[in-house]
């Protein structure tokens, strides 16, 4: 096995630390000893440089542009499965069979239907509310309408609670959207796709005939496929470390949620959208990308640029394709010209190339979720409906660990030194 060597210069003492082999990657160094061998924490705000964990979930190599689910490309998962296959493929570890297929799906509606208790729940919100505010406390007071498999350390109370997220994800978010708008919830159809019904449910209004277009159908699948999961981000991190405690799974997905709703997290597809806007016009374009490039405007090009990814996100190259399709069948959206033109400057301009800046997965989400007349405060509820099957399966791998440890960080202190208190009267 390899090792590093690690040396304090200060006592002379050296120790080894084991290097860990990837089936895939980069390889890790192994630093569990250091602060028994040394008394030193390490430091690394935003975990630059730290893997926080094992996962055989998700691959991604950000300098190719390579995303594997259970090592299959998501070129292969987007073109040649649905999402609720690559949710059990994320769950299970390998693609179901047709026999499995189809349990799976009849799970999947078995478990689609909110208990009346918690559609109730929804009238106590606001009309005004943040949709991604009533689906935070919807999932979370979840564990208190279905606490009849909480026993995390079974694994069949897991796997029945991973089917009921799965399958209540696309009516709450449905919910929250009728609320938003004053309409009375919409129940889910046993004859319609995962995405098929979260279209009815959001559009259908009582005494109308509903009809699912299934380019809209086929679009939303893509986009829930390609947002399933994507490793160790903020939200599913979040979702592991809330798990560590050994809460129960509803709370866990909870805080996940929370963590999404932040704007550097799932909120970019809304920005590139109102930048979009803003420009306004194909001739606005090249003012803008002066404006991109001078770093006193504070501008940013929103939907381009990754954390990761230093190289084509390739996410972005399947939906810019469906995003064609879904508006050859809904209408030209101008947004869309203006999105290709930003591109193809940027794809040559030495700005973007020398900082490896290239579009990211929201640069055409939003237009898409907007030509399905998705409201732009419903984007980050689709992206958490996607990511509930990535969050859930982290969080199952994470509970099945024999040896799961509670997540604990350090810290550097930086904070006064003990000092005493003094009476209120002597205090200025
Ligand atoms: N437009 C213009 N310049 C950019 C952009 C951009 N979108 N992104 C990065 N840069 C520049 C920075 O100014 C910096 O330049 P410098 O080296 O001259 O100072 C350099 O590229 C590196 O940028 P960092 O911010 O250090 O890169 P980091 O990896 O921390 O940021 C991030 C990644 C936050 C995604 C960034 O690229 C960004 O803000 N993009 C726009 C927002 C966006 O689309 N977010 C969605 C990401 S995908 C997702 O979360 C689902």
């Amino acid at each position: 096995m390899a090792t590093i060597t690690f040396k304090d210069d200060v006592t002379g003492k050296a120790v080894q630390m084991p290097v860990l082999e990837p089936t895939h990657g980069q390889s890790v160094v192994d630093i569990g000893k250091l602060a028994k061998e040394f008394g030193y924490f390490t430091y690394d705000p935003g975990f630059m440089s730290t893997a926080s964990c094992q996962s055989t979930i998700t691959y991604l190599d950000g300098d190719k542009g390579e995303l594997l689910y259970r090592g299959y490309p998501i070129e292969q998962l987007a073109e040649q499965c649905n999402f609720l296959e690559v949710c059990y493929l994320l769950l299970y570890g390998d693609l179901p069979n047709p026999e499995k297929k189809k349990i799976f799906e009849e799970s999947i509606i078995r478990h689609d239907r909110i208990t009346e208790g918690l559609r109730r729940f929804f009238q106590g919100f606001n009309y005004d509310a943040h949709p991604m505010a009533m689906m935070t406390a919807a999932v979370s007071s979840l564990s208190a309408f279905y606490h009849d498999r909480l026993n995390i350390r079974d694994y069949e109370h897991r796997m029945v609670t991973a089917r009921r997220l799965i399958a209540k994800m696309p009516t709450i978010a449905a919910a929250c959207y009728k609320h938003s708008i004053g309409d009375p919830a919409v129940y889910p159809r046993d004859d319609l796709s995962y995405t098929g019904n979260l279209l009815y449910m959001m559009f259908s209004r009582p005494g109308k005939r509903y009809e699912v277009n299934p380019v809209a159908e086929r679009a939303l699948d893509v986009l829930f496929t390609l947002h399933a999961d994507h490793e160790q981000n903020a939200s599913t991190s979040t979702v592991r470390l809330a798990g560590s405690s050994g809460c129960n799974p509803y709370a866990a997905i909870a805080a996940g949620i929370a963590c999404l709703w932040g704007p550097a997290h799932g909120g970019a597809n809304e920005a590139v959208l109102r930048m979009l806007d803003q420009i306004g016009d194909v001739k606005n374009v090249d003012a803008f990308m002066a404006k991109v490039k001078d770093k006193n405007s504070g501008v940013r090009l929103m939907g381009f640029g990754h954390r990761v990814y230093k190289n084509f996100d390739p996410r972005a190259r399947i939906i810019k394709d469906i995003c064609h399709q879904v508006l050859d069948s809904f209408g030209h959206d101008p947004r869309l010209e203006l999105a290709m033109r930003l591109e193809e400057i940027a794809l040559s301009d030495s700005y973007f190339i020398e900082r490896k800046l290239y579009p990211n997965v929201d640069f055409y989400s939003g237009i898409i979720y907007s030509a399905l007349k998705i409201p732009v405060e419903m984007f980050t509820v689709m992206f958490a409906i996607a990511r509930t099957s990535g969050w859930i399966s982290h969080w199952m791998e994470m509970v099945s660990e024999p040896d799961m440890k509670i997540g604990r960080p350090r810290q550097l202190y930086v904070g006064p030194v003990q000092r005493n208190v003094i009476t209120l009267a002597q205090r200025t």
